[in-house]
């Protein structure tokens, strides 16, 4: 199933440690596509670690450049798409994501439950929104945001205990 060609092939939408940038590259693989992450397409814009973003000039910023990270990947990527587990939460995004969707675009929800997500994480600086109580906070994002990421989904994989390559398989056969 495919939407434009300059459409990406695959969105996949789920919380910090569902897998999401490890399925896409092991999906880019197995369909010999480019993968890419907004994480990524923002540290290069801003020329810094999301973690440094978020010090140096807050969420608000980082939050701005992602939903412009969004829009452009979801405008010219053609590849596998791996969105931050926030940005769902943009409004802009999400119109986004909905026309994607709404023209034909399959959205992945990798759902995790947080004993699988942590050793994932590994709760580290990384992951400024989940300094503190890392997994107080991981639960709260993620009990916040999964009726958005339920939402947006066309299809919604457990990847608890599933390794890249079996989730990307399971992907495959649901598609
Ligand atoms: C965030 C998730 C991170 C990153 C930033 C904020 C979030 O991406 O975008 O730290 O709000 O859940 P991952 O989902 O790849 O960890």
């Amino acid at each position: 199933p495919a939407a434009a060609s300059t459409a990406p092939r695959l969105v996949l939408v789920g919380p910090p440690g569902s897998g999401k940038s490890s399925v896409a590259l092991a999906l880019a693989e197995r369909w010999q596509l480019a993968s890419r992450d907004t994480d990524g397409d923002v540290e290069t814009t801003a020329g810094k670690t999301v973690a440094e973003i978020f010090v140096d000039d807050g969420e608000p910023h980082f939050r701005a450049l992602e939903r412009d990270a969004v829009v452009t990947a979801l405008a010219e990527h053609d590849g596998v798409l791996a969105l931050g587990g926030g940005a769902v939460l943009d409004p802009a995004s999400r119109a986004a994501l909905e026309a994607y969707r709404d023209a034909g675009g399959v959205i992945v929800f990798l759902d995790v439950s947080l004993a699988h997500a942590a050793p994932r994480v590994g709760f580290n600086q990384s992951r400024p929104l989940l300094l503190g109580n890392p997994r107080a906070q991981w639960q709260a994002l993620m009990d916040a945001r999964r009726p958005v990421y339920e939402s947006l989904a066309t299809l919604t994989v457990v990847t608890d205990a599933l390794r890249p390559i079996d989730v990307a398989e399971r992907i495959e056969q649901e598609l």
